[in-house]
C-alpha cells in the first residue's frame, strides 16, 4: 500500500468513517495521526488505534487545520497521505437556511478539508494522496440540500483542479464521492430534519471501498452500476 512507509493524517477521525477508517488503517499496520474536535471521542480512537498520535483542532480554525498537518508529519516522521473525513449537514429550502448557517457548511464541508489538503500538498511524501470525503450530492443537488450540496461541489471541484497542477508530482487526488451510509450524519444536522432516507451503506462497506482506493492510487471512489462503489484510477 502507498500508504505504508510513514503513515496517514485523519482529519474527522472522531466522526463514524473516519473512526472506522483509522481503525482499520492501524489493524493494517498503517501509523494513523488522528484529529478530530470532540476530545473525548479523539481519545477513544486514538487509544483503539494503539495510542495514536493526537491532536483537537476545529474546523473554524483554518490555521489550526494547516498546522496539524505540520504536526501530523512530525509525530509520524513524515506523511504518505491525509484522508479528511470532516463534515456538516444543514435542511430546508434555500430560503429558510441563513447565510450563518451556509458560512457554517462552507467552512466545515470546503475551506476545512482544503486547508487541511492545501497544508498536506508540500508535505506528503512523493507517492502520496491527499483524499477527501465530498458525496453523490455533487452529481445529483438535492431539494432541501442546496447550501450542502453546493459546499461539497466546491470541495470537489477543487479537488479536481489539484489533481490536474499535481499530475506531474507524484501525489494522488482522491475524491470519495459516497452516497448515504449508515452513520447518523444527517440526524446531526445544524438545521432542519433530513427526509426519509432508504437504508444507506454499512459503514464497512464504505470503509472497504476508501481503502481500495487508497491502496490503488484511485482518483475517485463513486456509486458503481454494479457494485454499491467503484473504484476509479
Ligand atoms: N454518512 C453519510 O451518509 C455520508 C454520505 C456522503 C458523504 N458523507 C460525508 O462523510 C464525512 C463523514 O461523515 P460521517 O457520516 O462519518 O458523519 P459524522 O459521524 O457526523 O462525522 C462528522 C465529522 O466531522 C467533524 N466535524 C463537524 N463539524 C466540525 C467542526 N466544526 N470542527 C471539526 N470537526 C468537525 C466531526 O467532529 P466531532 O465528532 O469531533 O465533533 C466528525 O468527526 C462527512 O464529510 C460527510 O459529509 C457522509
Amino acid at each position: 500500500m502507498p500508504i505504508r512507509r510513514k503513515g496517514v493524517l485523519v482529519p474527522g477521525a472522531t466522526g463514524a468513517l473516519g473512526a472506522a477508517l483509522a481503525l482499520r488503517l492501524h489493524e493494517q499496520g498503517v501509523a494513523v495521526a488522528v484529529a478530530g474536535r470532540d476530545r473525548s471521542g479523539l481519545a477513544r480512537v486514538s487509544r483503539a488505534c494503539g495510542d495514536a498520535p493526537a491532536r483537537a483542532f476545529d474546523a473554524y480554525d483554518l490555521e489550526q487545520c494547516a498546522r496539524t498537518v505540520t504536526w501530523a508529519a512530525g509525530e509520524l516522521g513524515g506523511l504518505d497521505g491525509v484522508v479528511v473525513c470532516v463534515g456538516s449537514s444543514a435542511f430546508g429550502p434555500a430560503e429558510s437556511v441563513g447565510d450563518a448557517v451556509a458560512e457554517h457548511l462552507f467552512t466545515v464541508n470546503a475551506l476545512a478539508p482544503m486547508a487541511f489538503l492545501r497544508a498536506a500538498l508540500p508535505v506528503v511524501e512523493p507517492g502520496g494522496v491527499i483524499a477527501a470525503i465530498t458525496g453523490v450530492v455533487v452529481d445529483s443537488p438535492q431539494a432541501g440540500m442546496a447550501d450542502y450540496s453546493a459546499s461539497k461541489a466546491g470541495l470537489s471541484t477543487w479537488l479536481r483542479a489539484v489533481r490536474r497542477e499535481q499530475r506531474r508530482s507524484g501525489v494522488t487526488v482522491l475524491e470519495i464521492r459516497l452516497p448515504h451510509v449508515e452513520t447518523g450524519f444527517a440526524g446531526r444536522a445544524v438545521l432542519g430534519t433530513p427526509p426519509a432516507l432508504p437504508t444507506g451503506l454499512p459503514v464497512a462497506e464504505a470503509v472497504d471501498a476508501i481503502v481500495a482506493g487508497l491502496s490503488a492510487r484511485a482518483r475517485l471512489v463513486k456509486p458503481g452500476r454494479d457494485a454499491p462503489l467503484d473504484i476509479e484510477r
